[in-house]
């Protein structure tokens, strides 16, 4: 058995910065509103048609396999996270493989859906492949387009001024040093609150988790019907009770960072640095404070890049080491909460 640590990281946003007044051009919001209830101040948005899911998380696989020190050639397995896929079908994993131009390695390619935790998912199972031997180079992507399916009227502003565009990505490396590295992951999942925060349509539910008319032909007709008439009038946007994913958010950060801490025998005054799923600032400064943070154990970015789920701890992860904000030696957290419900946390020894 090895220990497995992060050997690179990378990221890629957009060039496009879209400010809170620029939304005020398609919906009733203002700055005010949008900066007090989330801490977002811009976000990014990809240049349409030019760039997708699979090209920004290729962009920042790039760079973090360059400060691996390996090739593009020596990624031996990819694990791509994303909730906005290039395509319905197949995933991102082997689009990205392909963009990279290292198809004739044929290397495996996995895609998570898990959302904000997405990454936290991802990084958990290239820690075990790695740990095992199986792979030695495990790209780990999260990389999200959210501004290709928003509703940008007035109906859609509690969800569209929230999220942005972006990619991370990390490469996982096996070490003979077993006191450095991923020291534990946890993971968690309650399907039961699947709806709140949902992108519902199109899919093959056909009604049956709700009952609703989806405008699905008579149930006795065989049909390969996905997606109706109705939902396209209706629009194909996510879905989200806000104020009831923030009560489980806030719940749930501290209870699966604790879980990590307790694991390893340690306490939230040796994390050197909190880097949490960028979902809200509110949330973000609730963690804080109750694990009992100073400023500086804590980065958050949602005030540049809004949420940016899956992509979001790879993010804001690349921006703190950029930053020197971690050393050699130093205690970094990650936690994520979000859609499904599903949530994680890693402790990892840099
Ligand atoms: O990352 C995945 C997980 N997602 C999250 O963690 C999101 C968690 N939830 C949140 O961050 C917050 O619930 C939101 C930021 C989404 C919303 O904040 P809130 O304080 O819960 O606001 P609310 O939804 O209760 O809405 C309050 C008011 C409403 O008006 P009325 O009914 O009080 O008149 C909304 O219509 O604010 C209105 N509103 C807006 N006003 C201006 C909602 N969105 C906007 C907007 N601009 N963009």
């Amino acid at each position: 058995m090895y220990n497995s640590k992060i050997a690179g990281l990378g990221y890629y946003v957009p060039e496009q910065v879209v400010t809170n007044n620029d939304l005020k051009k398609y919906m009733d919001t203002s700055d005010e509103w949008i900066r007090e209830r989330t801490g977002i101040e811009e976000r990014r948005y990809a240049k349409k048609h030019e760039e997708t899911t699979t090209t920004m998380g290729a962009r920042a696989a790039e760079i973090a396999i360059e400060r691996a020190g390996i090739a593009k050639e020596d990624v031996d397995f990819i694990v791509f996270a994303t909730l906005s896929p290039d395509y319905y079908f197949p995933g991102c994993g082997v689009l990205v493989q392909r963009e990279l131009g290292i198809t004739s390695q044929e290397v495996g390619a996995l895609d998570v859906r898990n959302q904000c935790s997405g990454f936290m998912y991802a990084l958990s199972v290239a820690d075990q492949y790695v740990k095992t031997g199986m792979y030695k180079n495990v790209l780990v992507i999260g990389s999200e387009m959210h501004s290709m399916g928003m509703d940008f009227s007035t109906e859609g502003r509690g969800i569209t001024v929230i999220f942005g565009d972006g990619a991370g990505a990390a490469i996982v490396q096996p070490t003979e040093d077993m006191s450095k590295g991923i020291l534990t992951t946890k993971l968690h999942a309650d399907g039961t609150y699947a709806e709140k925060l949902a992108f519902i349509s199109p899919g093959s539910h056909g009604g049956y988790h709700d009952d609703k008319d989806y405008g699905f032909p008579d149930k006795d007709t065989p049909s390969d019907i996905f997606v109706t008439q109705k939902m396209l009038d209706e629009g194909l946007t996510p879905h989200m009770e806000g104020t009831y994913v923030f009560k489980m958010a806030v719940q749930k950060f501290p209870e699966v960072i604790m879980e990590a801490l307790n694991d390893q025998g340690l306490n939230p005054s040796d994390i050197d640095l909190l880097v949490p799923h960028q979902a809200n600032l509110r949330i973000s400064a609730f963690v804080q404070k109750r694990m009992g943070l100073r400023d500086d154990q804590i980065w958050n970015n949602i005030q540049k890049y809004g949420n940016t789920t899956a992509a979001s701890i790879p993010i804001a992860l690349t921006e703190a080491w950029e930053n020197g904000k971690i050393k050699d030696g130093d205690l970094v957290c990650l936690a994520a909460f979000g859609s499904g419900f599903t949530w994680g946390s890693a402790l990892i020894r840099f």
